[in-house]
């Protein structure tokens, strides 16, 4: 029995809803294993413009900081996508999160769903049995270097930096994770270009020697984006800069058919922040039709993040459930439709009757 306290930052579009169904879910784990979490809300994003004019209001960080775990839902807004010129932008909020959080690790597991196979937009004999995790480093690199204009305007620069200490410490979370999975790890990287990638490889080599049953790859990110399309298995931890990251996690994510399904956490420092890696999907959002398994898994490895493993499973096991009877919203079945709520409600009763049934 534990007292966790839980920042929850919905954000934008979908992200309300879909973190209502999370918290649904975390709620029933507490019932039934006799924890209590305290959830206190804060502004991200642009709904957080809209009322602070700060797409990271110090109040919230505060919350943050005090908290155990951030639950996070989406950011983004298309009345600021259409305006490279505007001055405050939503994902600031989230960039100035993780840097302020110190959160430089982002893990997205990617697994297939066997019910869900059919949905993949590869062959399927090509993608069963795909299960990859990647490490992005997340609060250095080109995201994070000096950017700006010369005095003309007419000229940008974007700075790539990386030091030794920000790569050994994601590269030692990549292997450790490695030596728990099939003990392979692949540093995607440019090194036939970029000198930082070249110092990546560097580190890496180095560090391989102190974790010798993990085979290590090192694989241009060219290449990589055409093997993740070809031949995914082959993939069981892919370490990577930020900016490759960013885009190898997108195709990865898409590559099981089920981008609805998938989590991520983000770690660092003391407080974790856990979110699916869909957006805000404004298009959707007060409809109540957007899954909420992506956040629900989510929430588990906010459990996993709090050393309640046991419970992050009891999620995991609802959700596996749900899917192979079929109770998912329309992105997974035109047919079965269920509402976001309803699947909420339904992950719910599952986690108490699992549990229940198992003690
Ligand atoms: C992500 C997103 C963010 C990123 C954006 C919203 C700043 O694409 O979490 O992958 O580029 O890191
Ligand atoms: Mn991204």
């Amino acid at each position: 029995m534990a007292t966790k306290n839980i920042a929850v930052l919905a954000g934008d579009g979908i992200g309300p809803e879909v973190v209502a169904q999370g918290i649904k879910v975390l709620d029933a784990v507490a019932e039934v294993f006799g924890h209590t979490f305290n959830y206190t809300e804060a502004l991200v994003g642009a709904v957080a413009i809209d009322a602070t004019g700060n797409p990271l209001p110090e109040e919230t960080l505060e919350v943050c900081k005090a908290s155990d775990a951030v639950f996070f839902g989406a950011i983004g807004h298309p009345k600021y996508d259409n305006d490279p010129n505007a001055k405050v932008r939503p994902e600031q909020g989230l960039l100035a999160l993780r840097k302020s959080l110190g959160l430089f690790a982002n893990i997205r597991p990617v697994t297939t769903f066997e019910a869900l196979i059919h949905k993949s937009p590869l062959k399927e004999e090509k993608v069963r049995g795909a299960d990859l995790v990647v490490y992005r480093e997340l609060t250095g690199g080109i995201y994070f270097g000096e950017k700006g204009r010369n005095e003309k305007g007419d000229e940008a620069y974007d700075n790539c930096a990386y030091s030794t200490g920000e790569i050994e410490r994601i590269a030692k979370l990549a292997f450790e994770a490695a030596q728990n999975r099939r003990k392979k790890l692949t540093l995607v990287d440019k090194a036939n270009v970029l000198e930082t990638s070249r110092l990546w490889r560097e580190v890496v080599r180095g560090m391989a020697s102190s974790y010798p049953d993990v085979e290590v790859d090192y694989m241009f990110v060219d290449n990589a984006a055409m093997q993740l399309i070809q031949w995914p298995s082959q993939f069981d931890v892919i370490l990577t800069e930020n900016m490759f990251g960013d885009i190898i996690s997108d195709e990865a994510s898409v590559l099981t058919g089920s981008m609805g399904l998938l989590p991520s956490a983000s770690i660092g420092a003391k407080v974790g922040m856990y979110e699916p890696i869909h957006g805000s999907y404004p298009q959707a959002a007060g409809q109540d039709i957007a899954n909420p398994m992506a956040t629900v898994l989510s929430a588990a490895m906010l459990l996993d993040g709090i050393g309640m493993y046991t419970e992050g499973n009891a999620v995991r096991t609802a959700v596996d459930k749900a899917i192979s009877e079929n109770y998912v919203t329309e992105d997974l079945d035109k047919e079965a439709a269920k509402k976001c709520s309803e699947v909420g409600d339904y992950l719910a009763e599952l986690v108490k009757a699992n549990v229940q049934e198992s003690i």
